[in-house]
This record gives C-alpha cells, structure tokens and sequence, in this order.
C-alpha cells in the first residue's frame, strides 16, 4: 500500500521518531546521503506562493541527487479544470513522489486517493505537517528531549496550531492554544489530540486567557494572524488578535528558559514584537533550516532511498 504523508496522525510515533533520526543523521553527514534519490523525482504543486516549503523541498531533492519539478498555479491544467484525479494518476506515471500546497484540505487528499505514488502535504487550509516535523527536530535540538515539554502557541486556531497539537500530542508533549474569542482550533483537531495526549499522560489545552495558556512553556509559538487565502480578512483580524502579540510581557509568562517559534513568513509588529522575534530566545531561522534536513529524511523514507551511499 502507498504510505502518504497528509496528516501526522497518520503516522505513530515510532515511524515519525525513525524519520527525525535519519533527519538528525542527515543534517550532521550530508555527503553520506548524496546519491540516496538517484534518479527520482518530486512533483511539487503550489495552490499558493511559498519560500520555504518550496526552496528547501526542491534543494533537498539536489543533494540527494534527485530532481524536483515546481508546477505553480499555472504551469499545470488544474486552473483549466483538469481534476485533481487526472492529475495525480498522471503524475504517479512520471515521478516517484508528488508534494502538494493546497487550499482545501480535501484537495491533498483527493489526490493521495487517486495517485499510486506517496503525496505530502506541503501545507493546507487544515494542516501543516512538513512544518511540525522541522519544528520536532529543533525543539529536540534546543531542549534535548520532546516528551514532557509544554508547547504554548498563540494566536489563530489555524492549520500550524493543528498540526502542533497533534504532532506535540504524538511525541508525548503538553500542548496549548490560547486564541482570540471565535478563533479557537477545530474541535474535531483538539478531541484527536486529547485522546493521543492522554496515552502519553500529556495534556491538550484550548483557551482565550494567555496567563492559563503560557503557564510552565518551554517554547511559546506564533503565526500569522490571516493566512493565505485570508488576505480579506487581515485588517479586521488585526483589531481581534491585538491582545495577542507574543511581546516581552507575554514570553514573561512562560519559564525564564522558553524559546521562541515562528513557521515564518513573520509580521512584526502583528502576531510578535520585533524584540521578541530577533531576541535571543528566538529560534525561527534554525527551523526554517530544519524543514530542509526533515524533509530529505521525509522523502527518502518514502521514495525508498534512506541508506546511506555505498550501504547494501
Ligand atoms: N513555513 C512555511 O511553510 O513557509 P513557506 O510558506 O514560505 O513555505
Ligand atoms: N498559517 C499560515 C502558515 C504559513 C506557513 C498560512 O496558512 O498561511
């Protein structure tokens, strides 16, 4: 069966703990993995722009010797109103693995039902995987463990606050998410992580009030307050989020020893203070580094090239 990569509930927490390894292997000896894509091939489908998710996808697939082919919103028949079907039954003839940055939700997974090679999800309006994967391995970089650790993200209830409830939940972490009113996470989202957070003895938290929500943090987490797709929204979101910049006096509520996390792209000034994002506590360019050395581990394990080079 194609194994796919939509949602990181899909996966245990031993598969997943087996990919931020051979991450952590790749990162510290790039030149043993150089050959390990020989001759695949990666179909990136971009519904939306992107700078991180695409660049270190496409370098990822260079230096494992492999090649990355970027189809953006009009380089492909999708926009004509060729199906997602056709398009993915069609791609599985050509390459090896199909990445896809979507709107719906349900678009990334019409695509992995019809394709015969593994999908990712390089993003959608529900979730963020890729993203949470980098932000496992450096959060484990920055605090030598993940399982015990308090997680506090801030701001919209949106595909990176899902994607880190699940994920933070999986590797056995106490995760919160203090919003807006009428910005809560889905409710949906916060029972599956409730439920994968209690074997583990962990804790899920959805709250409006920011004392409750940064209580005990080792890492406070923000994103932007509109997302893409959600540009009409900004100026009034603005009003509502206002309460709820990560500032000096919000990351004063977490432990003296928090780090700071941002998925970028960042808005200084909105969803974080300039201070607290270009502060010391701040980590967002080493996870912005990480999408690349969790990535390539991603796609080797799924595109059958994880051994080193020369291994049998
Ligand atoms: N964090 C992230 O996914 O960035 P991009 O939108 O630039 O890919
Ligand atoms: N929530 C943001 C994440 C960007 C990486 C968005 O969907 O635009």
């Amino acid at each position: 069966m194609v194994r796919h990569f939509l949602c990181l509930a899909d996966w245990n927490r031993e598969d997943l703990e087996a990919i931020l390894r051979l991450a952590e292997m790749m990162k510290l000896h790039p030149d043993g993995f150089r050959a390990s894509c020989s001759g695949k091939s990666l179909a990136m489908i971009f519904q939306k722009p992107s700078l991180r998710t695409r660049v270190s996808f496409e370098v990822g697939m260079t230096q494992m010797g492999g090649h990355a082919l970027y189809l953006g919103p009009r380089d492909i028949q999708l926009h004509r109103g060729e199906s997602l079907e056709d398009t993915a039954r069609v791609l599985s003839r050509y390459v090896d693995v199909i990445m896809a940055r979507v709107f719906s939700h349900e678009s990334v997974q019409s695509l992995a039902e019809s394709a015969s090679v593994p999908v990712i999800n390089g993003l959608s309006d529900l979730l963020h995987p890729c993203q949470v994967l980098a932000d496992l391995l450096t959060i484990r970089e920055k605090k030598g463990r993940l399982s015990g650790l308090t997680l506090a993200y801030v701001g919209d209830g949106n595909n990176m606050a899902h994607s880190l409830l699940l994920g933070g939940a999986i590797f056995g972490m106490n995760v919160s998410v203090t919003h807006p009113p009428g910005f809560a996470p889905g409710e949906s989202i916060v029972a599956q992580a409730s439920r994968i957070a209690a074997s583990g003895a962990a804790k899920v938290l959805a709250t409006e009030d920011l004392q409750e929500g940064l209580q005990g943090a080792d890492i406070v987490y923000t994103d932007v307050w509109a997302s893409m797709g959600q540009e009409a929204e900004k100026q009034e979101r603005l009003e509502l989020f206002r309460a709820y910049q990560v500032d000096r006096n919000v990351m004063e509520m977490a432990r003296s020893d928090a780090i700071f996390m941002h998925c970028l792209p960042a808005h200084r000034g909105e969803e974080v203070s300039h201070e607290v994002i270009d502060g010391s506590r701040s980590v967002v360019i080493d996870q912005a580094e990480n999408r690349l050395h969790a990535q390539k581990a991603l796609i080797a394990r799924l595109a059958g090239g994880s051994r080193p080079t020369g291994s049998s």
